[in-house]
């Protein structure tokens, strides 16, 4: 079966949406899990396919899991019986090279297929492998797998200087070191909340680790972690894709469970382009009453506008008066939605890193097709700001990564709802048996 989105467009928004905790920061603990000797309860878990194809690897690893709730889970990894991952649960998810630092850190080596993830261009470890090399691994990619083993089955502290800010890179080396024999010190670390978050849970585990959330990070080794439990923050991303959606079609929403000072470089933004945002202890009241105004946008590292919101502020600004500029800095490839906005009516040109977006007066629904989960978030908001009917296809893309999308924009009063079609593929078995 395919499911595609139905979406009948151009209806403001108005009510309250609950945000879910932060995949990237999900994807990271569930493998660092795998160091903790003992049960440990991880709380606030979006449900998501991403979280799924993570838990059915630790599973496959020897884990026991035992759901407790919808967003709870309890890990066991006492009985881990191998360090070899599934190829093929994980060179679907970027976040599996996450078990490579894990298994590496824990049990002294690691067999991972080469991750997958979002299409966004080209996508090294290049910075992962520095890291857990300058730790003392052997680390080589033969047959479709990343192999890593420590000398004497246990990782030596150092110091790691980072050539590109990397998110992913920080957040493995930091579970890899955790256990690491002696200090390690990550320069020019990434900024990100969800790395807070995750030195924040191998902290209440019993590990040692400071300056998370600045370029510094230093981890003392130590010889083993606890059980114990953790509730993951809230998702950035999913609540400003909330008030991107509003910014489109005008309306006004109570954006619930965020932590506003993590939505600070996206409500700026969305402020200087005529958004109202009124910040409370956790929650924004977002509403958009009058014309969207043109604004230049350049995705940076954290603090800086995050890459995961450039599609959704492209589609925002495509509705904008003026001629607005949008400079990818961080990924290669993340402009190929740009050909389904057009599709819409958008007036966009792109130029390798840059889109340059001329407004247009209003969308038209249409046809479309997710390419990843991003850019299916940002086709969602253009297809609810729409005139018209919009078919969304592909979103098994943006359900890796949205909890509810469809019930939580239905709760605002978006008319979107998601179908089941046989493919074309199962049309064929059942038609030939
Ligand atoms: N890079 C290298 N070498 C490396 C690693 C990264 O050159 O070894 C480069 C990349 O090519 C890119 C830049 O460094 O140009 C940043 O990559 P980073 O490592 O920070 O990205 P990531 O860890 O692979 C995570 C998120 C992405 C998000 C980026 C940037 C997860 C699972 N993924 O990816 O999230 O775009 O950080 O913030 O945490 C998404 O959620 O939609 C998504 C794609």
């Amino acid at each position: 079966m395919l499911t595609k989105y139905i979406v009948q467009g151009g209806k403001p928004l108005f009510g309250e949406v609950e945000i879910s905790g932060a995949k990237n920061a999900a994807v990271a603990i569930i493998p660092a899990a795998l160091m903790v000797d003992g049960v440990c309860r991880i709380e606030n878990l979006p449900q998501i396919s991403d979280v799924t194809l993570c838990l059915k690897i630790m599973e496959q690893l020897g884990a026991q899991i035992r759901v407790v709730n919808r967003h709870t889970v309890d890990v066991d990894c006492r009985r881990v019986h191998s360090t070899k991952t599934s190829y093929d649960l994980a060179r679907r998810i970027r976040a599996s090279t996450y078990f490579i630092g894990a298994l590496l850190g824990r049990f002294g080596q690691a067999e991972v297929a080469m991750p997958g993830g979002c299409n966004l261009g080209v996508r090294p470890i290049d910075q992962h492998v520095k890291g857990f090399t300058t730790l003392g691994a052997k680390v080589v990619v033969e047959g479709g797998f990343v192999r890593a083993s420590a000398v004497n089955s246990r990782l030596k502290g150092a110091n790691v200087y980072l050539d590109v800010v990397s998110v992913g890179a920080t957040m493995n080396i930091m579970i890899a070191a955790v256990m690491a024999e002696g200090n390690t010190v990550i320069e020019n670390a990434a900024k990100e909340p969800h790395i807070v978050d995750l030195a924040n849970f191998l902290n209440s585990m019993g590990a040692n680790i400071r300056g998370a959330g600045t370029d510094t990070i230093k981890i003392r080794g130590v010889e083993r972690l606890q059980g114990g439990s953790y509730a993951i923050i809230p998702d950035q991303i999913e609540a400003g894709t909330y008030m991107a959606a509003v910014a489109a079609t005008g309306g006004q929403i109570l954006i619930k469970n965020i932590i506003p000072k993590h939505m600070d470089c996206i409500t700026a933004k969305l402020v200087e382009m005529g958004v109202e945002v009124e910040e409370n202890e956790d929650t924004l009241l977002v509403r958009r009453s009058g014309p969207l105004q043109r604004a230049n946008v350049k995705t940076m590292p954290y603090p800086g506008f995050p890459t995961d919101m450039q599609p959704q502020i492209t589609t925002v600004l495509s509705l904008a008066a003026g001629t607005s500029l949008v400079t990818e800095s961080v990924w290669n490839t993340r402009y190929r939605y740009v050909d389904e906005l057009k599709r819409m009516g958008a007036a966009i040109q792109v130029d390798e890193k840059t889109a340059v977006v001329q407004g247009v007066d209003h969308l038209t629904g249409a046809p479309i097709q997710a390419c990843d989960l991003r850019a299916g978030a940002a086709l969602v908001i253009a297809a609810l700001a729409a005139q018209g009917r919009s078919e969304i296809s592909c979103v098994q893309y943006i359900e890796r990564g949205y909890e509810d999308i469809v019930s939580k924009f239905r709760s605002l009063g978006a008319d979107i709802r998601s179908i089941d079609e046989p493919d074309e593929q199962d049309q064929m078995t059942a038609a030939y048996g």
